[in-house]
């Protein structure tokens, strides 16, 4: 089993799609090449723009994890579960089939 994690740490680099792609491209590098048959990621279940990247690339919301993040305000804000497995990810709408 995999979790996979993104951070744009420039401000500007964000919202340009770099996020999807980078998600997009270690995904597909672990079902091909890593051995994985499962992908997970885990975000703050009020992070919009994480949430909408990995829905758009076909991740399932399997869950609300209550009060599973940590913040330095001592605050404990929900998280999101989200997962792929090999077949979906295969299988999933735009990728062209090999051969
Ligand atoms: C979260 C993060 C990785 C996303 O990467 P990104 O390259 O900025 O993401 P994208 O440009 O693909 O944007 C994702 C989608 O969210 C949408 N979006 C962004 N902010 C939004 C908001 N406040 N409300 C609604 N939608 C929003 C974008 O429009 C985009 O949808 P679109 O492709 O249909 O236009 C990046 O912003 C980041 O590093 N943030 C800080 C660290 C972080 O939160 N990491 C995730 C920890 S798990």
């Amino acid at each position: 089993m995999f979790e996979i994690g993104v951070v744009l740490y420039r401000q500007r680099d964000r919202g340009k799609r770099y996020g999807r792609e980078a998600v997009e491209l270690l995904t597909t590098w672990l079902f091909a090449a890593g051995g994985a048959d499962r992908v997970q990621a885990t975000t703050e279940a009020a992070n919009t723009p994480m949430r909408i990247l990995l829905e758009q690339l076909g991740f399932r919301l399997e869950g609300i994890l209550r009060a599973f993040g940590t913040l330095s305000d001592g605050t404990r804000p929900d998280g999101a579960l989200y997962a792929v497995v090999k077949p979906d990810w295969v299988d999933r709408p735009g990728v062209p089939t090999s051969s």
